[in-house]
């Protein structure tokens, strides 16, 4: 680490990379914590630690985190990695902040996920909800204010903080900021349902950032064309290039770009082949015998589409019974965001489908369906090892890191049935096989063709996606960006 602090690169999340809890002697333990952004940026970091010094920004999300937070402990992970500090926000603003906005309307808008004869509902409760918002994200600006001096390079993450680039710029004008989206952008039809000053709001914060990212470019082209729409009156003036573009507005120029994160292919192999992935492996092939395996690994979250993929393995076995008794299908969908109602009822809904097809189908000496609910890291990529088909069927999802794992994991080769709705899918295209997310007799098809693939074509279109992934690893992703700061 250089002792210039003009080479400092702040990072900023809702979730961070490691979390507190309390050792029964009450004293705080640090472990690393969860997510896939914690693990995508993670790597890349190592080396910008390194070369000037990282400090990353979390809200303190527990009890635990509360009191480190109080204490002013800066907890480290592994040894050169990013040393943390966690913002105390008052816990019914943090709530209504996270649960009531970023996750009940910044993540539905951008998934297309509302019922809209019921949903959304921009009344009284919102506008406070939306407060708690604003002090959320000047929370965090007034952090990163605080550690940032001229030349400070400052990496904000996803739709939690928004408006916490423009309220930075307010702040502290001469630091470079970089905003990345790691969900998918909404169309501007579907952007405007938010109440048009909320709309315009969430685009001024973010383009208070000298550079915005986002996983694929069907995303960033999203991004302008709300621009376009929301701000046009307001002398917003667009430019677009092949991958991007610049918009020009309020007096600065931002610039917008796919990034699409990789995976380190090479690291993850040599994950996988640890002792937990064999031993996990070892229990796993136990039910599936010589069967050929269909995985899926999600987050139970709305966006996924598990019920559409359960009932597409449905129709499978009732269509096309040869394959009754000679595939067993392993859902490993691990619990998410609890705290909201129409999550808890979804996963409900998810183990009444999976019980529902097990007594249809199952034999005495079959299972067709294995469901787990549990967070298990080596299961799933020892599941990933086992792969014949993987499916992965997004309603519609901002990249998607498992469509690309689980080809690179897969010890023959597999076949992919991907969401075109993935932004997975710009990336790896033609090397799976693509479906509309909604059409479940059509996934149902792609699973059969999955199922039918030859060896040979599973290991080519698996080195395919192998290569495509590498070739935006971590560490280039998050170079790519800095660059674009320089
Ligand atoms: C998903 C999204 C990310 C987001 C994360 C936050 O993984 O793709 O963009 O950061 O959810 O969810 P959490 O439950 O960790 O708050």
């Amino acid at each position: 680490m250089t002792d210039d602090p003009s080479r400092l690169v702040l990072v900023a999340s809702n979730r961070g990379p490691v979390s507190f809890s309390f050792a029964p002697d009450g004293s705080l333990a640090a472990r690393r914590g969860g997510g896939g952004l914690v693990s995508g940026l993670m790597p890349g970091l190592a080396a910008v630690a390194a070369d000037g010094g990282v400090l990353w920004l979390c809200a303190a999300l527990s009890d635990a985190d509360r009191v480190a937070a109080r204490l002013g402990e800066r907890a480290h992970g592994a040894p050169g990695e990013a040393p943390v500090r966690m913002l105390d926000i008052p816990q019914d603003t943090f709530a209504a902040a996270y649960n009531g906005i970023a996750n009940s309307v910044l993540w539905f808008v951008h998934h297309l996920l509302f019922d809209t004869p019921v949903k959304p509902r921009f009344d009284a409760a919102f506008r406070r909800d939306w407060a708690a918002y604003v002090a959320y994200n000047q929370a965090f600006a007034d952090a990163l204010a605080e550690e940032s001096v001229t030349g400070t390079r400052v990496l904000v993450q996803d739709y939690h903080l928004a408006l916490a680039p423009r309220m930075l710029r307010d702040l502290r004008p001469g630091i470079r900021i970089a905003h990345f989206e790691h969900t998918p952008w909404a169309p501007p039809d579907y952007y405007r349902l938010l109440p048009d000053d909320i709309a315009a709001a969430v685009l001024d914060g973010m383009l208070g950032a000298d550079h915005l990212g986002f996983h694929s470019q069907r995303w960033a082209a999203a991004f302008l064309d709300c621009c376009e729409a929301v701000l046009g009156a307001r002398g917003v003036r667009i430019s677009r290039s092949g991958t991007g573009g610049e918009v020009s507005y309020r007096g600065r120029v931002t610039g917008v770009a796919a990034h699409p994160l990789g995976v380190d292919a090479g690291a993850l192999r040599a994950r996988g082949q640890e002792a937990d992935v064999r031993t996990a492996a070892a229990v796993l092939s136990g039910p599936v015998g010589e069967r050929q395996v269909i995985v899926r690994i999600d987050r139970t979250e709305l966006s996924k589409n598990i019920l559409r993929g359960l009932a597409a393995y449905r129709e499978l076995l009732a269509t096309r019974p040869q394959w009754r008794g000679q595939v067993v299908h392993l859902a490993l969908a691990y619990p998410s965001r609890s705290g909201l109602a129409e999550y808890r009822a979804y996963t409900e809904r998810v183990h009444d489908l999976a019980r529902e097809i097990n007594a249809e189908f199952g034999t005495d000496d079959w299972d067709p369906l294995i469901l787990d609910l549990k967070d298990d890291y080596p299961r799933s990529l020892a599941a990933c090892g086992l792969a014949d088909v993987m499916i992965v069927n997004p309603i519609r999802d901002g990249m998607n890191l498992v469509a690309q794992e689980g080809p690179i994991l897969s010890e023959r080769g597999c076949a992919l049935v991907l969401s075109r709705e993935a932004g997975a899918a710009s990336l790896i295209g033609d090397s799976a096989l693509l479906v509309n997310p909604y059409d479940v007799s059509a996934t149902a098809e792609a699973l059969h063709a999955g199922l039918c693939m030859a060896a040979g074509e599973r290991q080519r279109r698996s080195a395919a996606v192998t290569a495509a992934a590498s070739a935006q690893a971590p560490q280039r992703w998050l170079a790519d960006q800095l660059a674009a700061l320089s």
